[in-house]
Parts: C-alpha cells; structure tokens; sequence
C-alpha cells in the first residue's frame, strides 16, 4: 500500500485546513487530516451554524468528505486547534465515528497546546468499543 504521511506533514496539513474553519459562534478553529491508504489526504474544518446544535467537528467533516470522495481506508488522523488551550483530543460523538473506519490501532495525532502534538490511537481514545460485526454483516 503507499502510505507516505509522516506525523509532522499530517499534522502540518491539519493545522494549515483549520485556518479556513468556519467558527463564527466558538471562535474555535479545529482542522483535521486523514491518511488515506492510497496516499492521499483529506481534510475537515469544523463548521458551525447560527442554529448552534447543527454544527459539524472537523474529524466528522473529514471523515464525511473522505467517504463521499470514495475512500474508506483511514490510516491515521491528525488533529489541529490553534486556538486551544488544553490537548484537543476528539470528542466522544467523532471517536465513535473514527471507530466505523480505523482500526484500533490507527494513530490519531493531537494539538497538545504548547505547540507539539500527542500521539495516540482510536483504540486508546475509544476503549471497549462493541458490534463492529454489525457492518460486517450481509
Ligand atoms: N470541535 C471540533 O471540530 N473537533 C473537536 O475535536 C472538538 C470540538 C469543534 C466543535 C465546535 O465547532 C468548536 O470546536 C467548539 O466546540
């Protein structure tokens, strides 16, 4: 398979897509970078919305736009916050959405806030995840 991401060009990406984040309402951009198993990359940036529950994470958006392109094949994830001041783990909603396509051992590389990011996995951040045999089923 070509997969040629590194962590740092991923993160580097994720970081570059959260500058055009649509967040009038939190003022809190989030980008986000998929690896895909062809070697592309596709991004989300969080977008909000007047009517405030309507509004869409940047990994949901990524991983939307990922399956709408055709691909399903995420090999790992990166996660930008410029304007975050605490590490910008996924929230609960997008990890249960990671989890349909990653496998437990796919990396998700994070904004520690300080500059850096932490690594970790969709099995790490989504522990006793259950009934992945349900999409398996005919
Ligand atoms: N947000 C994301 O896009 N991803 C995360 O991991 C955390 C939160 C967005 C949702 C909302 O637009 C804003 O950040 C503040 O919560």
């Amino acid at each position: 398979m070509n997969v040629n991401f590194t962590p740092e060009g991923l993160m580097t990406k994720a970081r570059e897509v959260a500058q055009g984040a649509y967040a009038p309402y939190s003022k809190f951009r989030v980008g986000a970078a998929l690896a895909m198993g062809d070697g592309s990359i596709i991004t989300g940036v969080n977008v909000e919305n007047r009517s405030f529950g309507l509004s869409n994470c940047a990994e949901r958006t990524a991983v939307f736009t990922a399956l709408t392109q055709g691909h399903k094949d995420i090999r790992a994830v990166a996660i930008a916050g410029p304007d975050a001041w605490e590490p910008l783990s996924p929230c609960g909603a997008c990890r249960q959405v990671l989890s349909e396509f990653c496998p437990a051992d796919t990396p998700v590389y994070y904004d520690d806030a300080k500059g850096g990011f932490i690594t970790s996995t969709i099995g790490e951040l989504f522990p006793q995840d259950a009934l992945h045999a349900l999409s398996k089923r005919d």
